[in-house]
This record gives structure tokens, sequence and C-alpha cells, in this order.
């Protein structure tokens, strides 16, 4: 029982989606103006009418009923007054009933989602900078799924390019297999920058390392077979920091995976006059448009990445036939994809409105940005492991004796990174502090975990029977604002796909966690007066746990009993 939602599809605007109307209702500031409110000038625009008309038309048509008991227009707002009583009845149960699926729906069966998050690239550091793709494109998946449509993951490996036969040359003239194996990634990397360095005063090696790259593209059996191993040894341990973050893809096909897929791409453009040369290149002019380019092949022939990423649509189209497809994409790279749905729609394909770039900020520690180039990474393992340890020391510290420790430390330690990641809108550039993400009584996946386990903890103490609670003889207003934030997740997390915001789920966890602690704070629980109101507060506590526990596992984050 979602009252945003039931309230906005009873209201029926012209020409406003039920989502669109419960997004514009709020719950109100104080119980004498009901319960909840609707701005009528929302939809002045759409009914052209003055916000004041709107609200009186609406309440005389709007029929009440046994979950909304009255309706007022106010000044231009509708201002609901729902029946408590049995609204709260309602949404324990209906909380209780459903479990791990509450808030989930089937509003997107028979709808595929694309994808397209984190995508690597191969030998090259996994560093704090995918942490948000990581978990930004994690998180939706999970959401739509949730909601009824079929997600691909897709990992769009960057695994094509001449960095592959710069490392090559490296390896043959600095680097040993034993080394390699041993230290893996930060190996490649070292070897990488070496090669950056010595080129300064060597550009002949940059020469061999194209090359060398030529060698994989023909398939030479050497080359082929470095590569190969460099893209094995990347992803087995990046597979381990997916498993941390709970992390899964349908599909690794990255961009080499698109080599024999580009020539129809371009074919369709020369064959609708879309291409132009320019100084040697073939490009899409979007001048018309305002924007550079689209270099589709390089003066010497070679693809580029933008050539791929439309192979890789065109592809995608096909194989998934997608309602949508996502990317989860740095802002930096907003001319690109601009880019690429540009060149498909002059293409003519009408799914290029169903593309959409995910946007997100940057990610920078508190000590100074980082740099990629001079080798100076913060590894996105070394942040997680730190994580973990100071959870660790924490438990040490004041649980000593807790079961299960080391697991715990490493959920709350994850937790504590994947709810930083996604607090704010992901748009926002995020400074990452260990303290602030770590810090239990912040607003932070710690403190949430905490405040489910505190909710385990009340359950394990009691054994009575709440399966058949009644309503107390008196709601308290602590009681009730749980009641109304627990009922309103599914419209959360609707909204949360709609806007492809995983912030909107961590605040909602947030603002749940405070209110029941309000509530724990100010109710007695185990010892209340009588055992009606004994059962009732059980109940409560059960529902807030599961919906915490629903809404950290959309994020990709556990739920530990203890703590
Ligand atoms: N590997 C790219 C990078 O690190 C991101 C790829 C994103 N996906 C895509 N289809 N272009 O910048």
């Amino acid at each position: 029982m979602d009252y945003k939602q039931y309230i906005a599809e009873k209201l029926q605007i012209e020409g406003v989606s039920a989502e669109e109307i419960a997004s514009f209702i709020t719950a109100t500031p104080s119980q004498d103006m009901g319960d909840y409110a609707l701005p009528c000038f929302r939809f002045a625009k759409a009914l052209r009418k003055a916000p004041v008309i709107i609200a009186q038309e609406l309440a005389s048509s709007f029929a009440t009923d046994d979950t909304i008991t009255e309706v007022k227009a106010v000044n231009g707002y509708l201002n609901f007054t729902v029946n408590r009583a049995g609204f709260t009845l309602k949404t324990i149960q209906t909380v209780l009933n459903e479990g791990e699926k509450y808030g989930s729906s089937t509003a997107g069966e028979g709808k595929t989602v694309c994808i397209d998050y984190s995508s690597i690239n191969i030998a090259k550091p996994f560093h704090i900078g995918h942490l948000s793709t990581t978990v930004l494109g994690s998180s939706l998946y999970k959401i739509f799924n949730f909601l009824g449509y079929k997600a691909v993951g897709i990992n769009h490996l960057g695994d094509y390019g001449t960095q592959f036969g710069k490392l090559i040359y490296a390896y043959k003239a600095w680097g040993d297999k034993q080394t390699v194996e041993s230290e893996g990634l930060k190996e490649l990397t070292r070897l990488y920058v070496k090669f950056h360095e010595e080129a300064e005063s060597h550009p002949e090696m940059e020469d061999a390392a194209r090359a060398y790259f030529k060698n994989i593209e023909e398939g030479d059996p050497e080359a082929l077979e470095l590569f190969n191993w460099f893209k094995s040894l990347t992803l087995a341990e990046t597979e381990k920091i997916y498993d941390l973050l709970n992390v899964k893809f349908d599909s690794y096909a990255g961009e080499s995976f698109y080599n024999d897929k580009m020539q129809p791409v371009i074919d369709e453009l020369k064959q609708k006059n879309l291409l132009t040369e320019s100084e040697g290149a073939m490009v899409v002019d979007l001048a018309e448009y305002d924007m550079p380019p689209c270099i589709i092949l390089r003066s010497d022939g070679a693809s580029l990445y933008a050539t791929r990423d439309l192979a890789a649509a065109f592809y995608r189209k096909n194989t998934y036939d997608f309602d949508k497809c996502l990317y989860v994409v740095a802002y930096q790279q907003n001319l690109h994809f601009k880019q690429i749905f540009k060149v498909l729609e002059l293409l003519g394909k009408p799914w290029h409105k169903d593309m959409i770039h995910v946007a997100y900020g940057m990610v920078s520690l508190e000590d100074g940005s980082m740099s990629t180039r001079k080798g100076k990474v913060v590894w996105l393992e070394d942040v997680i492991a730190k994580c973990i340890e100071k959870c660790s020391a924490v438990i040490n510290e004041k649980n000593p004796n807790l079961e299960n420790k080391e697991k715990i430390a490493r959920d709350v330690g994850v937790g504590a990174v994947i709810f930083g990641a996604l607090s704010n809108n992901k748009i926002k550039d995020i400074v990452f502090s260990y303290d602030r993400v770590l810090n239990f009584d912040g607003e932070t996946g710690p403190y949430v975990q905490y405040t489910a386990a505190r909710c385990s903890g009340v359950l394990a103490k009691s054994n009575i029977d709440f399966s058949s609670f009644t309503l107390p003889e008196k709601l308290e207003s602590c009681e009730y604002d749980v009641i109304a934030h627990l009922a309103s997740f599914p419209s959360t997390v609707s909204a949360s796909a709609e806007k492809l915001e995983p912030s909107f789920i961590t605040r909602y966890a947030i603002e749940l966690a405070k209110l029941y602690n309000k509530f724990y704070f100010e109710c007695k629980i185990l010892t209340a007066e009588n055992e009606e109101t004994v059962k009732f507060r059980l109940a409560l506590t059960k529902a807030v746990r599961i919906t915490l526990e629903n809404a950290l596992a959309l994020l990709g984050i556990s739920t530990p009993e203890r703590m």
C-alpha cells in the first residue's frame, strides 16, 4: 500500500502519468494540513488553469473512501487525510507478507534494459574512478530487475588499441612472467608507465608498439597469447572486486568483440551519404548540430572508440531488442555519447531515443585528486580493504566476541564504500573520505546496517508470536511516521528507476533508519504497557528490518543480523 501511488492513480489528470503525479505528492509537515499534499501549480500548464481552480475541481471530483478519508483544496494545494488505523495495519501486513519482494513490481514485464557499466580497460588499474560506474550501474541493474524488467548487464571492456602494443613492448623489454603472475595489474601498470617514461626520449618505441598492436589484430600467435594473458589477468583480479561489491554482468563483450561488426555500420553510413572525408579521415559531419565531427575511420584506416560504440549499439539492438540502453559513464564523455546518439538518429534508427547516457561526477580522495598517467593510482581494491580493516578495528574494540567477525567487517566495510558512492545525486563530484563513509552515527551504510541489526536484535530477544497483531489503542506519532515512510518504499524504487538515481534509495534508507531509531528511543518495545502493543511494535520492527534489507540489497549491500 503506497499512499502516493494510490492517490495518484485515483486522481487521473489528463496528460500526466500516475508516476509523475505521485512524484509531486509530499508528506505534510503537520497533521492539521492532512497527511499528504499535492501542489496543483504543477498542472497549470497541462490543464491551462489556475492552480486554485485545479485544486477545487480535483477536490470535488475525488471520491473519498476507506483509505483516503478527506480531501481539501487549500490555496492551490490538495490536502489528503488518510485513514491511519487502516493504513497502518495494511502497510505492515503488506510488508510482512511480501517479505523480500516488498517494493518490487511487475511494471517492467516484457521490457529489456541494457546497462553498460564498469566497462574497465584491460591491463589498466581498476581505480577509485571506476567506483561510481560500477556501483551505480550495478544498482540500476538490480532496481530494474526488481521492477520486472529484464536487465542485461554489459561490461564493455576496453580491450582494443595501441596501448596493448605498448604493453607487449614493455613486457618484452623489462618484464618477466613470474612478476606479472604474482603482482598482476600493479606490475602491468608499472610496465605501462615505464613505457611512457622511456618513450619520451626514444620516440621510435611508439612505432614498435604500433607494430605489436597490428600483430594482435592480425592474429599473430605470440602477440595474441600475450594479449589474452593480460586480459585474463585483469579479469581475474577485477572479478574479486566485483564479488566483494556484489556486482554481476551478463556480457563481457568488449571493444575487440566488434572488430568484425563495424563494416556493416560503415557501409550503412556510406549508403546513407553520411560519411565525408576530412584530412584523410572518414567522418560524420555534425556541424549543423553544433558538434565536432564524429570520426569513424582514421586516415590510416583504423577504427575508433566511436566506431566500435556504433557497432555495439547495433549489436545490442539486434541481440536484446532493448527498450532502453543505458551507458553509465562519467560526464567527461558527454560529447562522445551525444555524437553517437546523433549519428544513430541520422541513420534513421528510431531507437536512438532509447539510448541514455547516465552521466555521473568524479570521485577523488581527500588528499587531493588522483593522476593515472604517472602511476599515482588509488586502487579501488586498496580503498575497500582499508574500509574493511577499519571496520574490523571498530568491531574488535566494541564487540570483540561477535560471531563471524570477519564476514561482518567485510559486509560493513563494503557497505560503507558502496553507500558512500551512492549517497548523492550521481552528477555531483564526490570527495571520498574514510571517516565520513565509516561514521556509524552519520548518514552512512554502517548506520543503516546497524539499525537493521538493532531490529534483528529486538526480534531475537522476544519469543512472542506477533503474526496476528492488532492496532494498539493509541498510535504514537513516531510510530506513524515509520509506517508512512515504510509505505512509500515502492514509489521510491519506481522513482529511482525513472530518474536513474539509486541515491533515492540511499536517502530513503537513511530516513527509515532515523525514524526507526527515534521510535526505538521514544517507545518501549518488549516492555510496552500491554501485550497488544508489544506485538504491534514487534511487527513494526520486523517490517522495518525487511524494508531496510530490501533497500540495501538494491544497492548491492548485505544486511548483517548482528554487528
Ligand atoms: N572503457 C571506457 C573508459 O574507461 C568506458 C566505456 C564505456 N562504455 C561504452 N560503451 N563506451 O573510458
